[in-house]
């Protein structure tokens, strides 16, 4: 057995303050992502919690690194789930408001059938959860099911675990 997941990410993280806007510090794990012994950590944390899924959505754009890998090891298919402006029409398509700014995402609305398939979402980081209740709406309005969310980082004093209104999200390591 190696490194923990809280380990690599405790080791690894670079916290920035003042990005991207005043007063917001961000969490930055692309040092995780890169190292060997972090990423097997975080992709086996998050196998660890996936629970019965058919496919597996990742969010534009650090959600993208943790989705592939794992897919992979679950066996399914995988889903980006776009910021706007990326796909060719059609797309389903639903706003939402980070910590800095609004944003929207999108996913296909044509050539993949969403109705009754199980989706685990997966991200870095929840923040003020925006994203991660966005991106669930999304999907839940093209037909999907959305058992749960798993992430790497939750930082807890902003609240996002509420914003999911009560929504299953499972967080690998929590500051
Ligand atoms: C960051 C992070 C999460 C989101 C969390 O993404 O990667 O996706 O913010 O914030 P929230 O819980 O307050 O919504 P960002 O939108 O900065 O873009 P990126 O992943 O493309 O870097
Ligand atoms: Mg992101």
């Amino acid at each position: 057995t190696g490194e923990s997941a809280g380990a690599a990410v405790e080791r690894l993280t670079r916290w920035c303050d003042d990005f991207p806007v005043s007063g917001v510090r961000f969490a930055d794990l692309t040092p995780v992502f890169a190292d060997a012994a972090g990423y097997r950590s975080v992709l086996d944390g998050l196998v660890a919690v996936a629970g019965d899924v058919d496919l597996v959505a990742g969010l534009d754009a650090r959600g993208f690194l943790l989705a592939g890998g794992v897919a992979l090891r679950l066996g399914t298919g995988v889903l980006a789930v776009r910021k706007a402006g990326k796909l060719p029409p059609p797309v389903h398509g639903r706003e939402y408001v980070l910590e800095y700014g609004t944003a929207r995402l999108e996913i296909p609305a044509a050539g993949i059938d969403l109705t009754g398939r199980r989706i685990l979402l997966v991200d870095d980081v929840l923040a003020t959860g925006g994203t991660l209740r966005a991106a669930t709406e999304l999907l839940e309005s093209a037909g999907a099911v959305v058992p749960a969310a798993a992430v790497v980082l939750e930082i807890v004093a902003l609240a996002g675990r509420a914003a999911l209104g009560g929504r299953p999200c499972h967080s690998l390591v929590q500051v």
